[in-house]
């Protein structure tokens, strides 16, 4: 699929006809980490809350999250390309967001445009519990049966499973994608995920995660950075070190080039990135076959 057109006003509101989450929290005056991190990219639809609070936000850690949501988006965008190349068809996007239609502000396409321009005919499934992601997905995706677009909580595992296989089919290699959404969750709430999915996954299957960090940055500025985010977005924020977001691969194995900075991610030039480059933190794991024994996370090396 090309990048579909914006939604139209029809097209919307034809979407929000359709179910979506239980109950409506929609509420235009709000905004959500979903639609905050829409705003930080530049999506032109932004509402006027989800602005602010971007500004908000990097004005509060001296524009630290502009770059971080850029190297986020680029670092997403190599990995799926990376598994694309691999042949890998079948994409899970869990806590995809909202669509940026086209390209955001710094020309950065949407993951599926990335990905089906590697591999034209993949299968795309993209989970968010944001009813405004699931609204703008609907409304971009038409009438492609190759892209689904489901409301889901990624706490309620046994539901995002069944989503899998409805969408991308039982016992297939999936690659799934855990963009910025895993710092949302416990951390017991995580390794339910990611456990589940190892259950649920056959071998071959990928993860790429990508996670806000408190490894690497002045403990008053992680502290600012917290408060204010979840002043302004409504939810709960887990800084994790590097350490702890190592650990949340669970069962599955942390492949090269193991835990890095986003901007470390499969970089497409040489030569080192800047030590002060602020980042999330970012791993690639597989789902092995059983018999070959993923080593316990706390004998691995980062
Ligand atoms: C910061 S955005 C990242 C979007 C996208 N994954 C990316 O990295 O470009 C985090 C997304 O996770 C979603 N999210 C947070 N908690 C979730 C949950 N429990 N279930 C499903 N989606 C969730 C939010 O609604 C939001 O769209």
């Amino acid at each position: 699929m090309s990048i579909p057109d914006p939604p139209s006003a029809d097209r919307l509101s034809a979407a929000s006809k359709r179910p979506s989450g239980p109950g409506s929290t929609f509420n235009s005056s709000a905004t959500t980490p979903a639609a905050t991190y829409a705003a930080l990219r530049g999506s032109k639809d932004a509402l006027p809350a989800a602005r602010a609070a971007g500004e908000e936000l990097n004005k509060a850690l001296g524009g630290v999250v502009d770059q971080v949501t850029r190297e986020n988006a680029l670092a997403l965008g190599r990995a799926v390309r990376y598994a694309a190349e691999q042949g890998h068809t079948l994409f899970a996007d869990l806590g995809g967001g909202i669509p940026i239609q086209r390209s955001d502000s710094w020309g950065l396409p949407d993951l599926y445009a990335v990905a089906s321009g590697v591999q034209p005919g993949l299968r795309w499934l993209l989970v968010d519990s944001d009813e405004l992601a699931i609204l703008y997905g609907r409304a971009l995706v038409g009438r492609n049966p190759d892209v689904h677009v489901e409301w889901e909580d990624l706490r309620q595992p046994a539901k995002v499973l069944h989503l899998l296989d409805l969408h991308l089919g039982v016992k297939q290699k999936i690659v799934c994608v855990l963009g910025a959404v895993l710092h949302f969750m416990t951390d017991r709430q995580a390794a339910t995920l990611v456990s589940a999915l190892y259950e649920h996954l056959v071998p071959g299957s990928l993860i790429f995660a990508t996670h806000v960090t408190r490894t690497g940055l002045p403990p008053e500025m992680a502290e600012r950075g917290k408060e204010v985010y979840e002043r302004l977005n409504g939810v709960e924020i887990h800084l994790r070190t590097e350490e702890e977001i190592t650990a949340m691969a669970g069962p599955f194995e942390i492949k090269p080039p193991g835990v890095v900075r986003t901007i470390d991610f499969m970089p497409p030039q040489e030569g080192p990135a800047p030590e002060e480059a602020p980042h999330f933190l970012m791993w690639m794991a597989e789902r092995l076959p059983d018999e070959t024994g993923a080593q316990p996370p706390a004998e691995r090396s980062v």
